[in-house]
């Protein structure tokens, strides 16, 4: 899968995007991620990227232009499956959305600042409006990389044992159960004598029941979708 990123901190995102999970799977060619710096497409000579509000207000407001070419000109490259805009007020992600992304080949994430992108913007390019929760953000880049760790990780062959992504919290609608490991007793704190078990069935049916036990008391919610 391909990730391009709008944006005029490019610097934000160098550190998400080089370690771990999603710089294995950058290596390993499952993902490509590029950012481009919305600067770069400003005509005006001070490459300025915003401009006051019509009607008045507090804050800026991203101009309509260097979008509009840095998208075009990316447009004329591929076809995006999606052009996502990150917004406080676009539909808050969940597994769901992170699952439903994951099929696609070419995503497109714009992140905006200040007070917000034109309308215009949103109305001609974005087809997709997504939120990482209730409240609100200098900017979309901590958003828009939340979002790329989400989907990159469910790309096949991006996680070393693949069913680790299906036994995920909320892959089955609940939340993990506990994990632990050694040493066994930690100053009298001992891990759950059925873990120590050997007995599988009977670690997958306690493992089971726990997490009904966690999704009941923290996110009973989870249980009534
Ligand atoms: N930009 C600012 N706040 C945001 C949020 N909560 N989610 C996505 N993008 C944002």
């Amino acid at each position: 899968m391909r990730f391009d990123i709008i944006t005029v901190l490019p610097g934000l995102l160098d550190g998400p995007f080089a370690h771990s999970i999603l710089q294995r799977a950058q290596q390993k060619g499952l993902a490509e991620i590029h950012v481009h710096n919305l600067r770069d497409y400003a005509d005006n000579k001070h490459k300025s990227v915003d401009d006051y509000p019509y009607g008045g207000g507090s804050g800026m407001v991203m101009t309509i232009q260097p979008f509009a070419n840095c998208i075009e000109a990316l447009n004329k490259e591929r076809q995006y499956d999606e052009v996502i805009f990150m917004s406080p007020d676009g539909e808050r992600l969940d597994q769901g959305i992170a699952n439903s992304l994951v099929g696609g080949q070419n995503i497109l994430i714009l992140c905006g600042h200040y007070k917000g992108i034109d309308q215009r913007i949103r109305d001609m390019y974005v087809t997709r409006e997504i939120s990482i929760g209730d409240y609100v953000l200098s900017g979309g880049e901590l958003a828009a990389a939340v979002l790329v760790d989400a989907v990159v990780r469910l790309i096949p062959g991006v996680l070393t044992d693949e069913t680790s992504a299906l036994s995920d919290s909320f892959q089955d609608g609940l939340l993990d159960a506990p994990v632990y490991t050694r040493p066994a007793d930690w100053q009298g704190h001992r891990v759950p004598e059925v873990l120590l078990s050997g007995n599988q069935q009977v670690i997958d049916e306690w493992r089971h029941e726990q997490a009904l036990e966690r999704t009941q008391q923290r996110r009973p919610d989870l249980l009534n979708e």
